[in-house]
């Protein structure tokens, strides 16, 4: 018979909490932005700690904010709403940051995680791991570390001569025999939450910084004779830090590579991953093909078969099987089965490409839907539009969509064939199976099967440029060509008007 949950208390296999120390300024980034809200691989670094804790599903997720505490409340609201932001009004600290957490449950009991907000490389089955390793061992506090080649700046794991973690002293703390030690501390722990209350509550400030230090609390419980202990991370880069613009960028590049390793894994042609990069939150399907200078973005997926590249971005995008699209920016968009899209355009919000359909080279589009195997090949503007199946969208059309004060919606049935440099001046409708006539500026509804002409009619003015330009290679080539100069009475009244 198990005993009624206390409260507050973990479920069984659960996590009680876990709490992201990211009140701190971030000096080093020189950034108005505060550091745990800069990005890479398409989340925040706060979004990515929180992604790596999220499988322990903790009753409850705390979020320390401080620093720039208004945007990291605004974006853990749109992120992770159930995670409670936590705020420290003075940065005194590590271990002062902890302390304000646990004070804000004060019936928690259980494990706690305690992870620093600036971990993006965190991986689930590393705080996991941490986790088991803590409970077999019946520790009330236990430090993730990793072995590093350069240990510069980072807190050294201190052990006695069994093996035994000691203490973590702080790069600016630490002996010349300490800073030769390369087991360093991850900025991971997982301790149980009445020992961490003690322990943090008798902090002090006696250090180089002044601050409290969360690191200090292992060699509290160390004096106390606690059980203690240190769990080497199976991968150093995975706790890797990132304090400044530098280390952002090799951060960037480090989950990249990780992200392509996984899709080429999973049977995805990468042709150049030096110039790929694939957003953490992208699926790719086994048998796409990415070309070199490809970004894929936010929610985007591939289907098999598809080609994206060279040379595209494509943001919360859809690319269905066999689709292909070949040097273009793309956001928010559908690129239906076979579709092809490119070289050279711009998809914009609401575009949705249906089966085999194709948008050519220069063409611009935005909140329109292209019917099955409808085409605008070349150089035009689609806006606010709907496309029935099978038509043909000539050169350099124009949507007119935008009266100067409201957008307007432009209709095009099946089968319609919109002859080159047509503008289509929306609210109007072109139906089934009519044409347009090129060069036309349609203005009111074609019926279904019709042929809207919207344009003057031609005339020639005949031998104007041998009286108009004479001497010139053109009038040589006039009159070479049998042109005597002539005019007829209507060519003469009408010149006489120019
Ligand atoms: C910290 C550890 C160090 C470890 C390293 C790993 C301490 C004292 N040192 O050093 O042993 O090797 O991480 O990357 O913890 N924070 C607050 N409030 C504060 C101060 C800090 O919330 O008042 C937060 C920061 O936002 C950050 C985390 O605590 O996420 C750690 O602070 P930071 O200044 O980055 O510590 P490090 O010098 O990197
Ligand atoms: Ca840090």
């Amino acid at each position: 018979m198990s005993e009624p949950l206390l409260p507050g208390a973990a479920p069984e296999g659960g996590i009680a909490a876990v709490v992201v120390l990211a009140a701190g300024q971030g000096t080093r980034m020189r950034s108005s932005t505060p550091k745990v809200l800069h990005a890479l691989g398409g989340r925040s670094m706060l979004g990515h700690v929180l992604a790596a804790t999220a499988p322990l599903a903790p009753r409850h997720t705390l979020v320390v904010v401080g620093a720039g505490r208004e945007a990291v409340e605004e974006h853990l609201a749109q992120v992770a709403p159930d995670a409670r932001p936590v705020v420290q009004e003075d940065q005194r600290g590590s271990g002062h940051a902890a302390a304000v957490a646990l004070a804000a449950v004060p019936d928690l009991q259980g494990a706690v995680l305690l992870v620093n907000g600036d971990a993006p490389l965190l991986r689930p089955e590393t705080v996991t791991s941490l986790v088991d390793a803590h409970r077999s061992a019946g520790n009330v506090l236990t430090v993730l570390t990793a072995e590093v080649d350069d240990p510069t700046g980072l807190g050294r794991i201190v052990r006695d001569a069994d093996g035994a973690v000691r203490a973590i002293v702080e790069q600016r703390d630490a002996t010349p025999e300490q800073r030769a030690i390369r087991e360093v501390n991850a900025g991971v722990y997982v301790g149980e939450a009445a020992a961490l209350r003690r322990a943090l509550g008798s902090l002090g400030e006696d250090n180089d910084q002044g601050e409290q230090y969360l690191t200090d609390v292992l060699g509290l419980l160390v004096a106390e004779g606690a059980p203690v202990g240190g769990a080497p991370a199976e991968d150093p880069v995975d706790v890797l830090g990132c304090n400044d613009r530098r280390e952002l960028a090799a951060r960037r590049r480090t989950l990249n590579d990780r992200v392509l390793d996984d899709l080429m894994r999973a049977g995805v042609t990468v042709v150049d991953p030096a110039t790929t990069w694939v957003d953490v939150t992208v699926t790719v399907a086994a048998d796409a093909l990415l070309e070199p200078g490809v970004h894929l973005r936010g929610t985007t997926s591939v289907a098999t078969g598809a080609v994206v590249g060279p040379d595209t971005t494509l943001v919360d995008t859809t690319v269905e099987e066999g689709a292909s699209v070949v040097r273009s920016h793309v956001l928010d968009a559908v690129v239906g089965p076979r579709a092809t899209v490119g070289p050279f355009s711009y998809l914009r919000p609401g575009t949705r490409l249906a089966a085999g359909s194709k948008v050519g080279a220069f063409v611009e589009t935005k909140n329109v839907q292209v019917g099955e195997d409808s085409k605008v090949p070349h150089l035009s503007y689609v806006g606010d539009a709907t496309i029935g199946r099978g038509s043909n969208v000539g050169a350099a059309t124009v949507f007119v969509n935008y009266d100067g004060v409201e957008k307007h919606h432009t209709r095009v049935g099946d089968h319609v064939r919109i002859g080159s440099d047509t503008m289509l001046v929306a609210p109007v409708t072109v139906g089934d199976g009519a044409y347009t006539a090129a060069g036309s500026v349609i203005t009111t509804d074609v019926p279904p099967g019709a042929m809207g002409v919207a344009r003057a009619r031609q005339r020639n003015v005949a031998g104007w440029v041998r009286r108009r330009r004479p001497g010139t290679a053109a009038a040589q080539a006039a009159e070479a060509a049998g042109d005597a100069g002539a005019e007829t009475a209507a060519d003469t009244r009408a010149e006489a008007s120019e």
